[in-house]
């Protein structure tokens, strides 16, 4: 039995029993909190915690790993509820196409974008879509992320998005980390079908879903509903039968344009609504006491130069807010939990505290995951974060840019 001892952490964090699924409105300024204090793990699992003074439960000291996190914090690992993890190549010649004044959506119109993205996926191999994946996965866990979802949607066909589900379905077993499965096969139209909608919405409900759900390769069905994407009745149909087959959708909404689609999806029985870059009154009264979570993704933002999403708008109405990274080629090619979480109090306005919550406690609600991740509390799975020394919780979207992560700590 493996089996961890962390003592004299400065303060160990989001810390507690009975949480709630999820932290609203006002109660994410809060994050409960022992000082100078140990945490215990056996075999990933966390097993005691308490102020150092209360320390002397551990009886049996044979094989015991003590780590000394003197001047350093623990907290739950961060959830990553929205990743494009698996791709088959990068996509800084529209980043260059941007600087020089063309938008995202011009140069998907001209055949960039996700189409560039799958044209790329199609010649790749499952093997070499693992192998890639799995360093950056690897690199994540070193900015604190301890669980993710990822998407397909790069694929588009039939063959190619049952590759990126196989692909992701391998790294949930191989990648030490927990992972969640989206299918996003709605994710762009192919060229061949832009004309005839109604065609490629056949393969995806008559072909590709039948087929993930024999094989068991996804948990969430999710849909790009934009203009010159996916309109809110395609996703509403898309969503239904993704539902059908027991998925649980978790959607692409408003990200350049409010069209419906967020009050739909909330209807449809939707987990997550993400973006939300464009949000209005209708929205929020739509997610107010819904349980979906709205996940907002302030690097794409960055990354396209678009709004921000309004959290502090959503918080002051007392909803939730998760943040997540939106990590792919086109719109966010960062995969650094920190810089989103520095993002998120920079440009969003959420004070280190409540975006300490929208990447644990309520991004594990985004992704299924609040049983075993997002809280320190007894029987919980989650790895734990391990920070370097710093003087504050702030310190970390403060001191942006920089990795505060000493390293992940447990998790099974
Ligand atoms: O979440 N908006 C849709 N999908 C991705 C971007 C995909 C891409 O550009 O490759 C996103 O931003
Ligand atoms: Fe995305």
């Amino acid at each position: 039995m493996a089996k961890i001892l962390i003592k004299n952490i400065k303060s160990l964090l989001q810390v507690g029993e009975d949480f709630p699924a999820y932290v609203a409105g006002s109660a994410m300024k809060t994050v409960p909190a022992i000082d100078d204090a140990f945490l215990a793990l056996e075999d990933g699992v966390i097993v005691a915690y308490g102020p150092m003074s209360e320390w002397g439960g551990i009886t049996d000291w044979r094989d015991l790993e003590i780590i000394d996190a003197e001047g350093c914090f623990v907290f739950p690992a961060f959830c990553d509820a929205h990743t494009h993890t698996v791709f088959a190549a990068s996509r800084e010649e529209e980043f260059v196409d941007r600087i020089n004044g063309l938008s995202y959506e011009e140069i998907a119109l001209k055949g960039g974008g996700i189409l560039n993205s799958a044209g790329k996926l199609a010649g790749m191999s499952e093997d070499q879509l693992f192998e890639e994946a799995l360093v950056r996965i690897q690199r994540m866990k070193t900015y604190g992320t301890g669980a993710l979802e990822i998407k397909s949607g790069y694929g588009l066909s039939v063959d190619a998005e049952l590759k990126m589900l196989r692909v992701i379905k391998r790294l949930k077993t191989e990648a030490g980390i927990v992972i969640k499965a989206t299918f996003l096969g709605a994710h762009a139209f192919p060229k061949a079908y832009k004309e005839d909608h109604e065609a490629y919405i056949k393969l995806i409900v008559d072909e590709m879903l039948p087929k993930i759900a024999e094989e068991n390769l996804a948990d969430y069905i999710d849909v790009f509903c934009e203009r010159n994407y996916f309109s809110v009745e395609e996703m509403t149909r898309i969503l239904q039968a993704g539902k059908a087959h027991g998925l649980t959708p978790k959607v692409h909404v408003n990200q350049f344009s409010i069209l419906g689609g967020v009050k739909a999806a909330v209807e449809c029985g939707a987990l997550s609504v993400d973006h939300l870059e464009e949000c209005d009154e209708a929205d929020i009264a739509a997610l107010k006491d819904s349980g979906c979570m709205p996940t907002l993704l302030p690097g794409c933002s960055h990354f396209l130069s678009i709004p921000f999403g309004n959290a502090r708008g959503m918080m002051d109405a007392g909803l939730p807010v998760a943040l997540a990274s939106d990590f792919n080629p086109g719109s966010t090619p960062c995969d650094n939990l920190g810089m989103i979480f520095s993002l998120g109090c920079v440009k969003m306005k959420m004070t280190p505290e409540e975006a300490l919550n929208a990447l644990t406690i309520n991004a594990a609600y985004a992704m299924g995951l609040s049983n075993t991740h997002g809280t320190i509390s007894l029987g919980k799975t989650t790895p734990v974060i391990l920070t370097k020394k710093i003087p504050s919780l702030a310190y970390i979207p403060y001191a942006f840019g920089d990795v505060h992560v000493d390293r992940l700590i447990g998790g099974n």
